[in-house]
């Protein structure tokens, strides 16, 4: 947690209530100790929904599908969510949770696999992708993620401030980290100095990047011919 304990549990009283279903899953991924989105990024999760009103979104890192339920919550009745994870363990419970939830379809596999489909399927393109998954490959998925999130779409980073270590210095970080925190440092570095994304980094729960894609369009490059 980056901000104070007390009062990150004065805004989480403020959230609003969430369904029964949706409560028990948190209190078994809590007593189960799965990571799952929290309180605070849950309020801003939904309000950055609500607001964008995306018709196709895209996890990136299901665990037992609670935040795929979450956002199916929150969205309107025309929007699909796809949710990509890869470890049996997760997917056991995933496949329970999610199953009747004809709105939301479980992609079983490596998200780099996955994501490299994607990218040469003109079908699979989307409006908002939520990226939570593994830290240390973020940057490796961003070269997919600007082939398949569409113009004005919205890319939202989970975790990017490594529960407040990704300020300290390199050296103060214990050896086992330090890719973790290099890489996740490039990756905040490419998308708030890259030209094509827009973003905003917010301390919730364990910080969280909002990016808005100015994609490019191959037609919009200017070549000087001579
Ligand atoms: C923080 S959890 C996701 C939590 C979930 N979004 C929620 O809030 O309910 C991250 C998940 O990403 C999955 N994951 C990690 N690396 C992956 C990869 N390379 N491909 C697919 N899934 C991966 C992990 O197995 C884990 O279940």
């Amino acid at each position: 947690m980056i901000t104070d304990e007390h009062i990150e549990s004065y805004i989480n009283s403020l959230a609003p209530d969430i369904p029964k279903e949706l409560d028990n899953l948190e209190q078994w991924a809590l007593d189960n100790k799965v990571p799952i989105i929290r309180r605070s990024m849950q309020s801003l999760l939904s309000f950055l929904i609500k607001t964008h009103k995306p018709k196709n979104i895209l996890e990136i890192g299901t665990a037992i599908g609670f935040s795929a339920l979450f956002m199916e919550h929150c969205s309107q009745e025309d929007c699909r969510i796809t949710t990509i994870e890869k470890v049996e363990m997760r997917l056991v419970n995933a496949r329970k949770n999610l199953a009747g939830h004809s709105r939301i379809s479980l992609c079983e596999g490596d998200a780099e696999d996955i994501l490299n489909k994607f990218s040469n399927d003109h079908t699979k393109r989307y409006d908002f992708i939520f990226l939570d998954a593994a830290k240390g490959q973020y940057l490796k998925y961003l070269e997919y993620i600007r082939k398949i999130l569409i113009k004005g779409g919205m890319l939202v980073t989970d975790n990017v401030l490594l529960e407040g270590s990704i300020a300290e210095s390199k050296f103060s970080i214990e050896r086992r980290n330090r890719t973790i925190h290099m890489r996740m440092r490039e990756y905040l570095n490419e998308l708030t100095h890259c030209e094509d994304f827009d973003t905003v980094i917010l301390p919730v729960g364990d910080g969280v990047a909002v990016s808005v894609y100015n994609k490019i369009e191959d037609t919009e490059h200017h070549f000087v011919t001579n």
